[in-house]
């Protein structure tokens, strides 16, 4: 059964079909809707309205086969730790959790949604189990719900994207490396620890690509669509433009960097188990000439750019069309962890 991955960014909705087959996992179909200028934030039965249709009418441009969808939730309405438990079995602890989960969620009980699983132990503590719990806020889950719903969509799953990044560029159990992604959107990035095969730390910071636009834009003096331009072409190439662009963006992404340095910082000193070799960045703006070596030469792991197509195989319907795809494919990373979510 195929199924969609539906990630709604602030910039774009973003979606990919996937389909088992063989053991393989096949891309059937993709689709970006570029700048939906829509607020997914309103409680307004209008603007609901209109955001539903705006997903209806870009699921049936793309033309998906299967209305089964998973949708991606957004950082600010979940809250994900990872717990440490006596051992005991499934029933005991989900009893268990209920009352242990209050002390780490800041809303109460009743307005969550809690969902938890088993991580691998540590090797400090083998006594103890590492649990990850992830509480999601009712509210948005069932207006989610609403909103696929009235779009003529069949809502299979909801899952925080940090948890799909987690899915598509992180670990995998086999190869505990630990690996951090680093997510620039278009409002903010987030930052995803994972290791061993989950998701183990997340933050969001406010810094994206509108910040590094609206930068360009005031200290060059552009209008917007020109400084969006600039930075898409010269982005932090210091031989492009005399340096121009380069030095005005340079202390933003230096900000970024001192994020991620400082969530390595964190993670490790309460993980002495783990250490970070890996740094993936994904999201639109990693597309940014010279971004990633940029980056490579201001931290100590290892830098990539995310390539979440590279475990897919390209269903010949569309290998006419994919040039864009795999040029922008950093894009797709959270739809494609979504997607895959279904297909477990
Ligand atoms: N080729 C490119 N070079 C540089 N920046 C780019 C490029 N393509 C897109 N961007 C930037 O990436 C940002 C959008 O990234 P993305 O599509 O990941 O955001 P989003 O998921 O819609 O937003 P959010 O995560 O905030 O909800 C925009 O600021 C855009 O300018
Ligand atoms: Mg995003």
């Amino acid at each position: 059964m195929p199924i969609v991955g539906l990630n709604l960014g602030k910039s774009s909705f973003r979606a990919v079909e996937l389909e088992s087959k063989k053991g393989g996992l096949v891309l059937n179909n993709f689709g970006i809707f570029e700048s939906p200028a829509l607020n997914l934030e309103s409680t307004d039965e209008h603007d609901l309205d209109k955001f539903s249709a705006a997903i209806a009418d870009f699921y049936n441009e793309v033309g998906f086969s299967t209305p089964e969808v998973v949708l991606g939730l957004d950082e600010v309405h979940v809250f994900m730790r990872i717990i440490k438990m006596p051992n005991m079995n499934d029933k005991e602890l989900a009893s268990a959790l209920k009352y242990e989960a209050e002390q780490y969620v800041p809303l109460p009980m009743d307005q969550v949604n809690l969902s938890w699983r088993r991580l691998e132990p540590d090797f400090t503590e083998k006594d103890k189990i590492n649990i990850q719990i992830v509480a999601s806020r009712k509210d948005i889950l069932e207006k989610y719900v609403t909103l696929a719903r009235r779009a003529k969509l069949v809502p299979k799953a909801i899952e925080p994207e940090t948890i799909a990044l987690g899915r598509i560029l992180g670990d995998t159990s086999g190869a505990p490396l630990g690996t951090m992604i680093l997510d620039i959107g278009f409002s903010g990035s987030l930052i995803v620890v994972s290791y061993g095969g989950a998701v183990r730390f997340t933050r969001a910071i406010p810094i994206g690509g509108d910040v590094l636009t609206r930068t360009i834009q005031q200290q060059l003096s552009l209008d917007l669509p020109q400084a969006e331009e600039y930075k898409k072409v010269y982005g932090m190439d210091p031989a492009q433009a005399d340096g121009r662009v380069y030095d005005v963006i340079k202390p933003v992404i230096d900000s970024l960097i001192l994020e991620v340095k400082r969530a390595d910082v964190f993670f490790t000193k309460h993980n002495s188990f783990a250490s970070i070799k890996r740094l993936v960045v994904t999201g639109g703006a990693a597309l940014m000439p010279n971004l990633i070596s940029y980056i490579a030469q201001n931290v100590e792991a290892e830098v990539q750019l995310a390539n979440p197509l590279s475990s897919l195989e390209i269903s010949s319907k569309i290998s006419k069309h994919t040039d864009l795809l795999f040029e922008q494919a950093p894009k797709y990373s959270a739809a494609i962890g979504l997607a895959m979510r279904g297909i477990q």
